[in-house]
């Protein structure tokens, strides 16, 4: 009985596993900020589809990207590292040719503190040098200039959140 526990134990994993379609991030405040959400990557033809909404943010643009480390535990966010960048390229927008893979730009907060973003990314992966599994995503407490190396000058980190994989659709 035992033997036959363990085999369904070790079996039960790759009934399940296939290629990862979606993954999730938490975005949980740095100190002494309240900003707050959720974001899902979704795989597509064209890229992983971003969907992000955000609270507790002060109106305007707020820079938003993925981190090297998948590290919240600074209290100031520090611990994610840089902007992701798996092909040493330089910082700019999200809709630029050369960028950091992590550049995601920015999202917008309404006059009640709420962003939205929802639009795919042609550079993030869920496989190879470009996955964005395990990694960090920051929101940032000033706009991304889209320009300055290597921040974007967006200024200090609000709310940080680890990507996981999460149930495919
Ligand atoms: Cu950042
Ligand atoms: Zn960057």
């Amino acid at each position: 009985m035992r033997l036959a526990a363990i085999v369904f134990v070790l079996a039960a994993p790759t009934t399940l596993a296939g290629p990862v379609t979606r993954a999730a991030a938490t975005l949980q405040p740095t100190k002494d900020s309240k900003a707050q959400g959720t974001v899902t990557f979704t795989k597509t033809s064209g890229g992983v589809r971003v969907q992000a909404r955000i609270e507790g943010l002060t109106p305007g643009l707020h820079g938003f990207h993925i981190h090297e480390f998948g590290d919240c535990s600074a209290p100031d966010g520090s611990a994610a590292g840089s902007h992701f960048n798996p092909g040493a390229e330089p910082h700019a927008g999200r809709a630029d040719a050369a960028r950091h893979t992590g550049d995601l730009g920015n999202v917008e907060a309404d006059a009640t503190g709420v962003a939205s973003l929802d639009y795919v990314d042609a550079r993030s992966s869920f496989e190879g040098a470009s996955s964005i599994l395990g990694r960090g995503v920051i929101v940032h407490a000033n706009p991304d200039d889209l320009k300055t190396q290597p921040t974007g000058n967006a200024g200090g980190r609000l709310a940080c959140g680890v990507i996981g994989v999460a149930k495919g659709e």
